[in-house]
């Protein structure tokens, strides 16, 4: 049995809410995609360049319309798949230079939850068994303590000890996604990546799991990669904001600024479709002509032309660097945008 690495998954990770856990350097992912019998393939951007950080026991919300590539990015993330560019440091642990065995540690510090937990747990294994496979694959622990830590991940998560032998199906969908989420917190990462992890709910049964969530992120400190379509609910959980669109961040900040003070032609279009109960926060709904254009081909220069009401010759000819904007609301916001720049908006 390894000791030092069973007390880590005993532990909460430590207290420190300013280190950097996670950072993403530049990430990009293409995917070559085959366009039939006659034609040369094409290469789907799927990311971009993306970059951030996250500070343990932060919630960076990642928020953009669906294709926009927020699933590829808990992909690279979480190590599922290799980036084609850019760098992935966790704890400050550059994710490819590691061997394999520094690979696997860093594997466990950063675990998913999906939207349907139906796909991630095994109909035909009990809770229990669920819960403690991480930790039986990790070779952490005895059996005896192995369920002492499903059962006391059980109650953390709001379930009960006689759920420990009852199967997924005969729980609800809000009780399965509990049972993810313990799954995902067995190993005591530092980061969690939780991709569209409320939204197969009903909304009653949502808010309680938002409330799990943030309970759960104060006692362990675990940082969240909260990635949604739905900026009710990223209002509602962030710290800090990313704006995607077409694999590229158009805007991020902390969630103020971005929320009170959006600049990006982008991010007011998806403000302002979000309904709001407080008159002061109504804004003029600003519809956006046209659809979401292909990854494969993408506009040149700014990715958000084709649909921006506000674009001019420059939009066409050079993509818009992410950069600080003029009057900037916070001195962490970022904006693409050269209309912005211009002083324009
Ligand atoms: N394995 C793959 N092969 C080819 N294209 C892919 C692959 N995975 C994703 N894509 C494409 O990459 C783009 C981004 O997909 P992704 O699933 O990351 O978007 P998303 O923002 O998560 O969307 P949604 O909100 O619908 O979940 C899409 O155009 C998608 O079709
Ligand atoms: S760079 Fe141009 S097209 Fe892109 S968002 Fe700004 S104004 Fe619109
Ligand atoms: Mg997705």
């Amino acid at each position: 049995m390894n000791t030092d690495t069973l007390d880590r998954t005993v532990a909460p990770a430590s207290p420190d809410t300013t280190a950097t856990v996670l950072q993403a350097v530049a990430l990009r992912r293409d995917y070559p995609v085959s366009r039939g019998l006659f034609q040369a393939p094409a290469v789907v951007h799927a990311l971009d360049g993306v970059s951030f950080g996250v500070a343990a026991g932060r919630t960076l919300a990642v928020v953009g319309e669906s294709g926009c590539g927020k699933s590829t990015l808990a992909r690279l993330l979480t190590m599922i798949e290799p980036p084609t560019a850019g760098q992935l440091l966790i704890d400050g642990q550059d994710v490819a230079t590691a061997d394999e065995a520094l690979k696997r540690q860093l594997r466990r510090q950063i675990q998913i939850v999906f939207q349907n937990p139906y796909g991630s747990l095994n109909p035909r294994q009990t809770v229990g068994a669920a819960l403690m496979e991480p930790l039986l694959v990790n070779g952490l622990g005895n059996r005896a303590e192995r369920e002492h830590q499903a059962r006391e991940m059980l109650r953390q998560v709001g379930l009960r000890e006689e759920h420990f032998g009852r199967y997924p199906h005969m729980f609800s969908g809000g009780q399965r996604q509990r049972v993810a989420i313990a799954r995902a917190l067995m190993l005591h990462p530092r980061v969690l990546v939780l991709d569209e992890p409320v939204s197969a709910l009903d909304v009653s049964i949502r808010a309680q799991v938002l409330n799990l969530l943030d309970e759960l992120q104060e006692r362990l400190h675990v940082a969240y990669v909260f990635i949604s379509h739905d900026l009710g609910v990223v209002r509602h959980v962030a710290d800090e904001v990313l704006v995607m669109y077409l694999g590229r961040c158009v805007e991020s900040g902390p969630r103020d600024a971005v929320f009170e003070s959006p600049r990006h032609p982008y991010t007011r279009a998806l403000l302002s479709a979000t309904p709001t109960v407080d008159p002061a926060q109504r804004r003029e709904r600003i519809l956006l002509k046209g659809e979401l254009p292909s990854p494969i081909d993408r506009p040149s220069g700014c990715p958000f032309r084709t649909r921006c009401p506000l674009a001019f010759d420059r939009c066409a000819a050079e993509m818009p660097p992410l950069a600080a904007p003029p009057g900037a609301a916070h001195p962490d916001q970022r904006v693409a945008c050269w209309a912005v720049e211009a002083g324009r908006s």
